[in-house]
């Protein structure tokens, strides 16, 4: 399966098997959110929530963001499609004594069972944009956030030179192509493309803004590489593009593209701290 295979639900064996959700269940995100914790937190504190406030968290893996928004006040859900994050996360919250946060399976195409206005804040940060249909996503973001209330989202941006942006070019490189009509996730870091989605969703321009930011990812022990092998093992598309590569003898070739690539963007001498730059959309509904 492409990575940009996560669309459509397709019949298997009798069963209904959406491969949006396989190829996140496939890995294991939290081997890589491990790198994210801190940034994770500065996106949080720079929210400058106020609790008493109801949160969404959509896209939430294991909580990188959910957890230090519940630990400023907030009563937080966090929502997946990975029923493995969904419960890697309640575990964590529990770990963390946190009765204000509790994870659940969701898709963020279709948030059945959410009423409308729910939230005074929608946060999905590298998470909506990897559902299959944007459109809907925004529509439901709107529709489960208060008026009044604000949807906050970060997105990785096409064509960037920095790090997400250039794994994701290099792992799709070494997959089959697409899809007929196939949306790109990366087009949810185009100005356009967001003022158009919020837009049918019923947003006017005037209330959406989009800048872009930095997200770290770091590690105080483990080298570059090692992050690239975690991606390897345990990251949805990149082990799509590896199982991929393998069949057509080229997956050393893309080992050593990816090592290359994070040892370039490294800013540490002892461990691994990549910046990564971001889209960030505050929409005000
Ligand atoms: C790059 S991870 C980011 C996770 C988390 N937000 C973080 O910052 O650590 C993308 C997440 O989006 C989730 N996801 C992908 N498609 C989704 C969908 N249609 N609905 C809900 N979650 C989805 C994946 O399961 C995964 O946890």
């Amino acid at each position: 399966m492409s990575l940009e295979m996560m669309g459509t639900n397709t019949a298997l064996g009798g069963a209904t098997k959406n491969p949006n959700q396989a190829l996140w269940e496939k890995g294991d995100f939290t081997e890589i959110a491990a790198f994210m914790r801190q940034s994770g937190e500065a996106v949080v504190e720079s929210l400058g929530v106020t609790p008493p406030l109801c949160a969404l968290d959509l896209g939430c893996g294991d909580g990188t963001t959910a957890l230090p928004l519940a630990l400023l006040g907030a009563d937080v859900t966090g929502v997946d499609i990975a029923r493995n994050l969904v419960e890697a996360g309640n575990k964590r919250a529990a770990e963390a004594g946190l009765k204000r946060l509790k994870f659940r399976e969701g898709d963020a195409c279709n948030l059945k069972g959410v009423d409308d206005d729910s939230f005074e804040l929608t946060l999905s940060v590298f998470g909506a944009m990897f559902a299959p249909k944007p459109f809907d996503v925004a529509k439901e973001m709107v529709r489960v956030t208060k008026p009044g209330g604000h949807v906050v989202m970060g997105n990785w941006i096409p064509n960037d030179p920095t790090f997400v942006s250039q794994l994701l070019r290099i792992s799709s490189a070494f997959t089959p192509p697409p899809p007929e009509g196939f949306i790109s996730p990366m087009t949810w870091g185009l100005e356009s493309h967001i003022i158009e989605r919020f837009g049918r969703a019923g947003v006017p321009k005037e209330n959406i803004s989009a800048v872009t930011d930095t997200y770290y990812f770091a590690h105080s022990e483990k080298s570059p590489t090692e992050f690239i092998e975690l991606f390897e093992r345990f990251y949805g598309p990149t082990m799509t593009a590896v199982d991929a590569a393998r069949n057509n003898g080229k997956e050393e070739e893309l080992h050593n593209q990816l090592v290359e690539l994070a040892n370039a963007q490294n800013k540490s001498k002892a461990g691994t701290f990549i910046p990564a730059t971001f889209m960030r959309v505050t929409v005000k509904v």
